[in-house]
């Protein structure tokens, strides 16, 4: 089984730190999301209304993505993590997983959030990932919660 730990992460670095235990635990390979314009603090102030963030998500925005991932297709299963944004997950990640054929693959979501819950992430993002199967999902609250989760998911 081919894995592989893609990932968006703008504030803390929280949803990396996870992603990186991740990729650790299972041997995976690991993918940074990054928008192609990167995110300023004040580009994620969403109490201003005026804030990219809140544009992008009122405006239903993409978001376009550096780099991109030549091997795809060999991975069968893919492990999505985000932070949570208004409750599901930032624009930037349906841009990303747009670019690429999803068909057959295990995907399993992880999160990070303020609080919140993961919502409807799942429902949201199932139309930017066509044909694969959500197998899982896991908003990780704290790192020892990771390991067991992985166990019982693969
Ligand atoms: C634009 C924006 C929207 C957010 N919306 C939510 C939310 O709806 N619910 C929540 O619990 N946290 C929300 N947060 C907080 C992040 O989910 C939280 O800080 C996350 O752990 C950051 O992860 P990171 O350091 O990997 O970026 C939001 C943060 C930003 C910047």
């Amino acid at each position: 089984m081919k894995i592989l730990v893609a990932y968006f992460s703008a504030e803390k670095g929280r949803t990396a730190a996870v992603a990186n235990v991740i990729a650790e635990q299972l041997k995976a390979d690991l993918f940074e999301i990054k928008p192609t314009v990167p995110y300023s603090k004040a580009d994620l102030r969403w109490i201003n209304p005026f804030a990219r963030c809140n544009k992008e998500k009122m405006g239903k925005k993409e978001v376009p993505v550096t780099g991109k991932i030549e091997n795809f297709s060999d991975y069968d299963t893919v492990f999505l993590g985000f932070p949570i944004w208004y409750g599901c997950a930032p624009n930037v990640v349906n841009t990303f997983c747009k670019d690429y054929d999803w068909n057959g693959k295990k995907v399993f979501l992880f999160a990070t959030s303020g609080g919140g819950g993961m919502g409807k992430s799942a429902e949201k993002l199932a139309p930017y990932v066509k044909g694969a199967e959500i197998a899982g999902e896991k908003l990780v609250k704290k790192p020892e919660e990771i390991k067991p989760w992985l166990e019982k998911a693969v």
